[in-house]
């Protein structure tokens, strides 16, 4: 009875509230033991997730009601005998979250540090080209940050220097959102007024990239896990993807790549809050805190 009461007390109300889904009654303790057996299987990994179940939980727990299933363990044995049904599941794992300018030290130490490097004239006269890739791009913040730093800060310059970038993600959706390259003032907010001037044109609260930043960019549908642009780069930004949703073994091939492909002096970029695979060599670390690595060699 005592129990009973307990449990019905508003702290443990409030506390089932929150751990239900408000679009169905999925416990999260369910969706979470179903996130467990399920990630691994898509080579991602539960850690990378934890924090932000809550929007897959949902997601999910829609999915459920469309298929008109009762419960997580129902769509995991829909799943076993649907094997079609994982690439489905897969899309409604992708995190998507980015905006302009994050991490503004980063791009700030890529424009005094990095780029200059990458971008010095070549000693026989020719064009230099430096090639960078910016790995799961979501809508394009970051690929255009990349292409406003070069424009806006570094192209004057490096007159004989050309900077190209390839832009991968494996969400159509989100490519299609980076092509049209229109963006809400508030996803701008951070980068510095002249650049937003110099890069955008813009009517209302609609700014619209400029055609020297997109010339800049190739957008390309890609799943990490399966493809990758074949190099040489002199540049990787691999940030917020690999390094926090992949399981571990496809995060040292996807490392493995990268380093085949970096040339030597060549620089790589990972989230702010991500590490390297342990024991992972070819890379030092360029800026400590910064998550900014440079390929080992002669560069
Ligand atoms: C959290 S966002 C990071 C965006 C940007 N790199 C940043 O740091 O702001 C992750 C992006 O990776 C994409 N993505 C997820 N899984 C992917 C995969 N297997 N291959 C390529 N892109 C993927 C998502 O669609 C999303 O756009």
């Amino acid at each position: 009875m005592k129990r009973e009461h307990q449990r019905s007390s508003p702290r443990a109300i409030r506390h089932r509230r929150r751990s239900r889904s408000p679009h169905m009654t999925m416990r999260d303790q369910d969706c979470v033991r179903f996130l467990q057996w399920a990630l691994p299987r898509l080579r991602l990994r539960w850690a990378g997730f934890r924090r932000v179940r809550r929007q897959l939980c949902k997601r999910i727990g829609r999915r459920l009601r469309d298929m008109k299933l009762t419960d997580t363990n129902a769509y995991a044995a829909f799943l076993e005998a649907h094997p079609g049904e994982w690439s489905h599941l897969d899309g409604l794992c992708r995190v998507t979250i980015s905006r302009f300018y994050r991490d503004r030290a980063v791009f700030d130490h890529l424009r005094r540090a990095v780029l200059p490097k990458l971008a010095r004239p070549d000693p026989s006269g020719a064009i230099r080209r430096v090639r960078c890739w910016s790995a799961g791009c979501a809508s394009g913040e970051e690929p255009y940050t990349l292409a406003a730093v070069w424009e806006c800060a570094l192209r004057g310059r490096f007159p004989l220097t050309v900077l190209r970038i390839i832009a991968t993600d494996a969400d159509a959706r989100m490519l299609a959102r980076a092509r049209v390259g229109i963006f809400a003032a508030g996803s701008l907010r951070d980068l510095p007024a002249a650049w937003i001037v110099h890069s955008f044109d813009h009517s209302g609260n609609r700014y619209v990239v400029r055609p020297p930043l997109r010339r800049l960019i190739t957008f390309r549908r890609q799943d990490l896990r399966r493809a990758r642009p074949a190099g040489p780069l002199d540049l990787v930004l691999c940030r917020n993807l690999a390094f926090t949703y992949f399981d571990d073994g496809l995060q040292r091939e996807v490392l493995a790549h990268i380093t085949r492909r970096v040339r030597p002096g060549g620089a790589l970029v990972i989230g702010s809050h991500e590490r390297l695979p342990a024991g992972a060599a070819g890379f030092v670390s360029w800026e400590p805190h910064l998550g900014i690595y440079r390929r080992t060699g002669a560069g």
